[in-house]
């Protein structure tokens, strides 16, 4: 059921591989709540074709930019006033990539080239966008930036290595920035600190089919999946959230604020005491 959250909004999307990604299914939502929006991504992964199912999908054009480089940012947002026709409301930065998770390489042994080219593209990338929206004056008072994270950022996941770090910056960046914006623009800037969700970028990560059980035995509620991250976003970019900035919030089913679930206890063996 749509509420028209959006209705005459205008948006920029990042991260859109497959229609498993998160971004796609936030993509449909935002169409269905009456917005218009650029698709974005790199220009690698344009390559494998499926975002034109959705630009055609969502009356989309696709603009495709290197998040980590600012002169392709600049197109992008300079192209997507001139697409949308005014000033953006909302940004969805879904944008995440480590080349140690990818080789596998535990995190005691991380390497640099590959830590710093992973904080570049799924951490700084949120900065230069920012940046540049800023420069160009590109986003609408009390307009919406909504960045994805994992609480591997608050507590310790053996296998989510330099991710970890990488994405505590993220956060730290959008409290940051999310100050400097604010003052001056009212601009709003959160990070959504997801479930795990069986993406590319989600299962590219050692053991994840067994964590994914985990947090789903955990969470009251169950691990949220991507269709209620799109849902949770959408209210993010809309009006009615127009006083939340700064935060880093839980959309995980309640896993965050549980220390152990009795399903994880009858797993272990352990009995129920009265
Ligand atoms: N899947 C999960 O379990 C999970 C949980 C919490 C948070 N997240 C976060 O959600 C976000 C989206 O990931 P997803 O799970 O939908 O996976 P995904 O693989 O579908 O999306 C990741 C996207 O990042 C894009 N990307 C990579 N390098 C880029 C670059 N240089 N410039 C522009 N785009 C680039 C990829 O092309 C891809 O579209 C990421 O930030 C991820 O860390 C995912």
């Amino acid at each position: 059921m749509a509420y028209n959250l959006l209705k005459g909004k205008r948006g920029i999307i990042t991260g859109a591989l497959d229609e498993n990604s998160i971004a796609w299914k936030v993509a449909e939502k935002a169409h269905e709540e009456g917005a218009t929006f650029v698709l974005t991504n790199a220009p690698i992964a344009m390559r494998m074709g499926e975002i034109k199912v959705l630009a055609e999908k969502t009356g989309s054009e696709i603009i495709p930019a290197d998040a980590t480089n600012v002169d392709d940012l600049t197109n992008l947002f300079t192209k997507s006033q001139e697409v949308l026709g005014g000033k953006i409301d909302f940004v969805l930065h879904s944008i995440g990539m480590s080349v140690n998770i990818r080789k596998k390489i535990p995190y005691t042994e991380s390497n640099y080239d590959y830590f710093m080219k992973g904080i570049d593209v799924s951490a700084m990338s949120l900065h230069k966008m920012l940046s540049v929206a800023r420069k160009l004056d590109a986003i609408n008072e009390w307009g919406s930036v909504v960045a994805l994270t994992y609480m591997a950022a608050q507590r310790t996941y053996p296998f989510y290595t330099d991710m970890a770090d990488i994405k505590a910056m993220l956060e730290s960046i959008a409290r940051s920035f999310g100050y400097h914006y604010g003052v001056e623009k009212k601009v709003r800037i959160n990070t959504v600190s997801q479930s795990p969700t069986k993406t590319t970028a989600g299962s590219g990560i050692k053991g994840f089919g067994d964590f994914f059980d985990f947090a789903n035995a955990i969470a009251p509620l169950g691990n949220a999946d991507a269709e209620s991250c799109a849902n949770y976003c959408v209210t993010l970019f809309s009006d009615l959230t127009k006083m939340v900035t700064m935060q880093n919030l839980f959309h995980d089913g309640g896993y965050s604020s549980t220390g152990i679930s009795m399903d994880v206890m009858e797993r272990l063996g352990v009995e129920e005491q009265s």
